[in-house]
């Protein structure tokens, strides 16, 4: 049910200058998903009367992905002076004026955070209505970089200090700001209104509210997170390397709780889109990823990353690489394959080692096993594709199909030059290059009749150890 008196303001106009990248901050991958897609997913689930979120830097590409996260967020776009406390302030200017409620701010960097701890937070909040403001605090390991909460002598919480304005004394507080907050929002306005950029990055800090909250006579509080990695904020890649760890380890963990087995979660990465049925199996190396579902009984890896892929019960997928791609119930893959878009293997069919495959129909019962690439091509159901086949599917202008039917056996090393088609039942011979269609049932073959030049070896090549083998040879 929607929370009448809460309004969320999502922080999301910084540069993000310490991640030295072109692509956004923001918009860095996290278990498959945009950093900020994680922050607004939890704003949406908290159902307030208004969200606003904050733009400036790279406003076009973030508002298209809060346009489709979160279409009820309005946007507000921050202006040229800096800082926490700026962007708020906007956000808050943009309120409806019958709004009377309680301000919940978040930061488009802290990605972990979820829906549950936020509700208990703002209840916190409401529990004493003489709080003008709550502040989530944290004791992480490492909390450099952070603000700290400075409390008096009576341990009360009197004011934020940044880490780059703080002394060293300040900077040994091992309590952080993890950049939450609830506000009531009448002592929001008020206090916005006197932030000054005094400080050393010249911004207007929101945190600096909560000192003029404290100096105006008014309560604040800290309410410490249990779990610290929950509000771990990411400003570099170091921090993202280690909030995307610590995110796959809670996933992991929950596929594990589910009935997946995983055997070596520290080498296994799993998107938070991906479903996994149970007693699916994961081998050390795998990397299940985009929207990727495996089915039950299936086993993955060593060594596989499946990107969007759709995996059969009982199927088995070694040492492969695979995006948009279908297998079949009980199909095997690898090891050493690689699956390209489009590529379809029915129930029970194989795509054996050394195999690429694209855009490739492989119907059931069906057999790739070795070192081919079949592309722009459908086989029937149970054909065999002899080893070294190539589906030459590219004329250097234009992509051509392949069509093999069903109960076709293929030789060894065949190119099967397309458009071509192969009816039911045919076979070809070793070494074919396939360039005209062959009838249901016919035997296809094109090499030249071999010719064995006896003695050729003592003659052309003597002394050789070839020679002296051939010479000494019963045959
Ligand atoms: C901020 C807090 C710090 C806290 C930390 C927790 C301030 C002044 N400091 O520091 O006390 O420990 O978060 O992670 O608030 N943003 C805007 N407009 C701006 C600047 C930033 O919308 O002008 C947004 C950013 O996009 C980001 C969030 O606000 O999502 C936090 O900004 P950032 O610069 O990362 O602040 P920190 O230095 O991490
Ligand atoms: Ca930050």
């Amino acid at each position: 049910m929607t929370d009448s008196r809460l309004a969320i303001i999502v922080l999301a106009a910084g540069q993000g200058t310490r991640m030295k990248s072109s692509l956004p901050k923001l918009m860095h991958p996290l278990a498959g998903l945009p950093i900020i897609s994680h922050v607004l997913a939890t704003a949406r689930a908290l159902d307030a009367a208004h969200v606003i979120t904050v733009l400036r830097h790279e406003r076009e590409r973030l508002a298209e992905l809060v346009a489709f996260d979160l279409p009820e967020s309005l946007l507000v776009d921050q202006d040229e002076v800096p800082g926490t406390g700026r962007a708020v302030q906007q956000a808050v200017d943009s309120l409806p004026a019958d709004f009377d409620g309680d301000v919940l701010v978040i930061s488009g960097d802290v990605p972990l955070l979820n829906a549950a701890t936020l509700a208990n937070f703002i209840e916190a909040h409401r529990e004493r209505a003489e709080v003008a403001a709550t502040v989530l605090s944290a004791f992480p390991t490492d909390v450099t970089g952070y603000g700290r909460i400075i409390r008096g002598d009576d341990g009360s919480f009197d004011r934020i200090v940044e880490h780059k304005d703080a002394s060293d004394d300040e900077r040994a507080v091992d309590e952080i700001n993890a950049g939450v907050y609830v506000f009531g929002l009448s002592a929001l306005r008020d206090q916005l209104a006197s932030l000054t950029t005094d400080n050393v990055q010249g911004e207007k800090y929101l945190t600096d509210v909560i000192g003029l909250l404290r100096a105006a006579g008014s309560e604040v509080r800290a309410v410490p997170v249990a779990d610290a990695w929950l509000v771990a904020g990411i400003n570099d890649r170091a921090q993202l390397s280690d909030t995307a760890a610590k995110l796959n380890a809670v996933i992991v963990r929950g596929w594990q709780l589910a009935g997946v087995t995983v055997q070596d979660p520290a080498t296994t990465w799993i998107d938070l889109k991906a479903t996994l049925a149970n007693d699916v199996t994961l081998l050390p190396g795998t990397q299940i990823l985009g929207s990727t579902t495996v089915a039950t009984g299936a086993i993955i890896g060593p060594d596989t990353t499946l990107l969007d892929c759709e995996i059969g019960e009982g199927a088995t997928v070694k040492r492969t690489d695979g995006t948009l791609a279908v297998i079949g119930v009980g199909a095997t893959v690898g090891p050493f394959a690689y699956l390209r878009p489009g590529t379809w293997l029915g129930a029970d069919g194989k795509i054996g080692t050394f195999v690429e495959t694209k855009n490739a129909v492989i119907g059931e019962g069906s057999k790739v096993p070795h070192l081919s690439y079949v592309g722009d091509a459908t086989v029937g159901v149970h054909s065999n594709i002899g080893a070294g086949t190539i589906f030459a599917n590219y004329d250097g202008v234009t992509k051509n199909p392949s069509v093999i039917g069903s109960h076709v056996r293929t030789g060894s090393h065949n190119v099967f030059v397309a458009p071509i088609r192969i009816g039911d039942g045919a076979y070809t011979g070793a070494g074919t290059v396939v360039r005209k269609d062959v009838q249901a049932g016919a035997l296809a073959i094109n090499v030249a009749p071999q010719r064995n030049m006896v003695g050729w070896v003592e003659t052309n090549r003597p002394g050789t150890d070839a020679a002296t083998a051939a010479s000494q040879s019963g045959d």
